[in-house]
């Protein structure tokens, strides 16, 4: 697009695509020391706002919201989990992160850290342009990029920066800038996906509740003491329309069915939706000007609740080096930015493939594939390594662990 057709201007540090949880937390990691920032993002604010993603926080990024100054709504209307229940063969075994690894988790829904985070850049006066379109991030190959777009008013907006920040998700955009040729993509697809609903009822447990049966996997999360999530395992090309509540209901009380006579508590389905997911890594993760954070570096399947963490830490670790960066050291403080933080890339991935596999059952699987997931199973919550490893895990690693 040619350069008279601009209306607007910037010139910020540090530009950042997208205005998810990475690319909000590190605009306000930036802001809190004194570094301006311009975010835009295609969505809509109220789009990002009512798309429902995973719910959980470590100990840890709940913290960080807290202290630095994000929002301590999180301690208000979160609620502090001290552990999960596995269910297969029909039996609840409690995974108690408290007693196993004095660690605990938040439930507080990703909508919500976005929304603290949208209202934390209103009070301190960031800049976020939600609904652009026609984005272009233009040469970040030298130490002037820019990014341009056009807001919702039609008006065209040009940000030049020092540094510009790819937090666009998984399907981003950003990442493509990394040529070919020195790029590596690294990703395993799964022959399953997850069919989420909200139910308006009651909560049926009060920790979530993972259960693998013989039918597949089923997650029973929670939202408010009135709406609940809940997951079930369904084909990738699963239809929602062929979804009547009865027939989710069924699904889903089959899979957690058990000699404890446990049954969800049941209501009008709100909203129902399926996801498919994927394990993927691209590296490098800066090139040049530009550095990539959460989604749009790495993704993982949700079953180990390790995306929005990772997002989170990404975060911490970019602000960290780009303060560096700006404050006189230059590009070689960015150097830092990938050791550090995909060390617990790598490690989430494991993780979130592990448990992945675990507690979903593989179409077409034999029936020694099955029999081999009960003795795993067994293996992890009925030794105390196991579910020592699984506490550890799901709870969450030390910053640059
Ligand atoms: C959720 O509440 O949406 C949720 C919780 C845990 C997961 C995935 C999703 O592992």
């Amino acid at each position: 697009m040619a350069e008279a057709t601009i209306d607007t201007v910037t010139s910020v540090p540090v530009a950042v695509v997208g205005a998810g949880p990475a690319g909000l937390m590190l605009a306000h990691r930036l802001g809190r020391a004194g570094v301006g920032t311009v975010v835009v993002d295609t969505r809509t604010r109220h789009g990002i706002s009512t798309t429902q993603r995973a719910g959980i926080l470590e100990a840890d990024a709940a913290r960080d919201l807290v202290e630095t100054g994000v929002s301590d709504r999180v301690l208000r209307e979160g609620h502090e989990h001290e552990g999960i229940e596995l269910r297969f063969g029909g039996r609840p075994h409690r995974i108690d992160f408290k007693d196993l690894v004095g660690a605990s988790v938040w439930l507080y829904p990703q909508t919500d850290v976005f929304t603290d985070l949208a209202d934390a850049r209103d009070r301190d006066g960031g800049t976020v342009l939600y609904g652009i379109r026609d984005t272009e991030v233009l040469d970040v190959t030298t130490d002037a990029p820019r990014v341009r777009c056009t807001a919702p008013d039609g008006t065209r907006h040009e940000i030049r920066a020092r540094y510009v920040v790819g937090a666009d998700g998984s399907r981003s955009m950003c990442r493509d800038l990394v040529p070919e040729e020195r790029r590596v993509r690294y990703g395993k697809e799964y022959p399953f996906a997850w069919f989420g609903i909200m139910a308006e009822a009651p909560p049926s447990a009060a920790e979530l509740v993972y259960a693998h049966s013989e039918h597949g996997f089923a997650l029973i999360s929670r939202r408010t003491d009135r709406v609940q999530r809940m997951y079930f395992q369904c084909a990738p090309d699963e239809s929602v329309d062929a979804w009547p509540d009865d027939r989710i209901w069924e699904t889903l009380q089959a899979r957690v069915a058990g000699e404890d006579g446990f049954r969800l508590t049941e209501g009008p389905v709100l909203e129902r939706t399926v996801l498919r997911f994927r394990s993927f890594v691209q590296e490098p993760m800066r090139w040049g000007s530009l550095a990539l954070a959460g989604d749009a570096a790495h993704t993982v399947p949700p079953t180990g609740a390790r995306g929005l963490n990772l997002a989170l830490h990404d975060a911490k670790v970019l602000a960290h080096v780009l303060l560096r960066a700006l404050g006189g050291e230059g590009d070689t403080a960015l150097d830092d930015y990938q050791p550090r933080a995909l060390r617990r890339i790598w490690r989430a991935q494991n993780f979130s493939s592990w448990m992945t596999r675990l507690l979903h059952t593989e179409p077409g699987g034999t029936p020694f594939d099955l029999r081999r997931r009960l003795g795993e199973l067994e293996n992890v919550a009925g030794t105390r390594a196991g579910r020592t490893y699984l506490a550890e895990q799901y709870t969450g690693w030390p910053t640059g662990a």
